[in-house]
């Protein structure tokens, strides 16, 4: 089972819509996904009780009964799961790293809200957990600017995930019917971004595993 927290401080950076469409791709690629939003404001819960009973299901959780949400998941056959988590360094972020195995960390690739993942960096230091950086909803061809965001991301110590995904309306249109992009448009370009963010993320988590194996 492999479970990714989504996590960042800042508000609007692209969690939810990361978490319900990474869960969407990864049923869509045969696995069976679970969100679990720990945000009070339930933005993920909204967008699955518009789905009514379709797959991938959203459920929520309180900080403290994330593990064992998590494990109930896993007994009931969950095989990738997702963690929302709300826009503050509180316990709801801290329970979703401490149980992931790979954390994502939207950001718009912007000065402002790249700033502001230093404190998002120094909470998933304190749990030695492999984490990337997402560059969310910023311009889809600015190789010069994406390169200076990289290289300031590095300079904070952490890396950023190779695949971008950037503005696009259909990820608008997408939540607002309660669907993925996948879904809503399976031969978009949105559709093609997110299918790729979940293979690099499978191969990551898995030479992440290796490693720790020490195979
Ligand atoms: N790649 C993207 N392209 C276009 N709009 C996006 C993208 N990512 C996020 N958004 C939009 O930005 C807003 C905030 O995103 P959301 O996922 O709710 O952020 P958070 O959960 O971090 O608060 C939403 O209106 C969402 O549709
Ligand atoms: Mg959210």
């Amino acid at each position: 089972m492999t479970i990714i927290a989504i996590v960042s401080q800042k508000g609007g950076s692209g969690k939810t819509t990361l978490s319900v469409n990474l869960a969407a791709a990864a049923e869509a690629a045969g696995a069976v996904a679970l969100i679990i939003d720990t945000d009070p404001q339930a933005t993920a819960s909204q967008w699955g009780a518009w789905r009514a009973d379709k797959a991938p299901e959203v459920i929520d959780s309180a900080p403290p009964r994330i593990q064992a949400k998590v494990d109930a998941a896993k007994a009931q056959g969950a095989t990738f799961i997702v963690i929302d988590t709300p826009p503050h360094a509180d316990s709801a972020a801290s329970r979703a790293v401490e149980v992931a195995d790979l954390v994502l960390i939207p950001c718009r690739p912007s000065a402002f809200d790249l700033a502001a993942i230093k404190t998002t960096v120094s909470l998933v230091r304190l749990f030695d957990k492999p984490a990337f950086v997402v560059f969310t909803a910023g311009p889809h061809h600015a190789p010069r600017m994406y390169e200076e965001a990289i290289e300031l991301v590095q300079s904070f110590g952490i890396e950023a995930c190779p695949n971008i995904l950037p503005d696009r309306a259909v990820y608008r249109h997408a939540s607002a019917a309660g669907a993925s992009v996948v879904e809503f448009e399976p031969e978009g370009k949105a559709a093609a971004e997110i299918a790729a963010i979940h293979a690099w993320t499978i191969a990551q988590v898995n030479m992440s595993t290796t490693a720790h194996e020490g195979v």
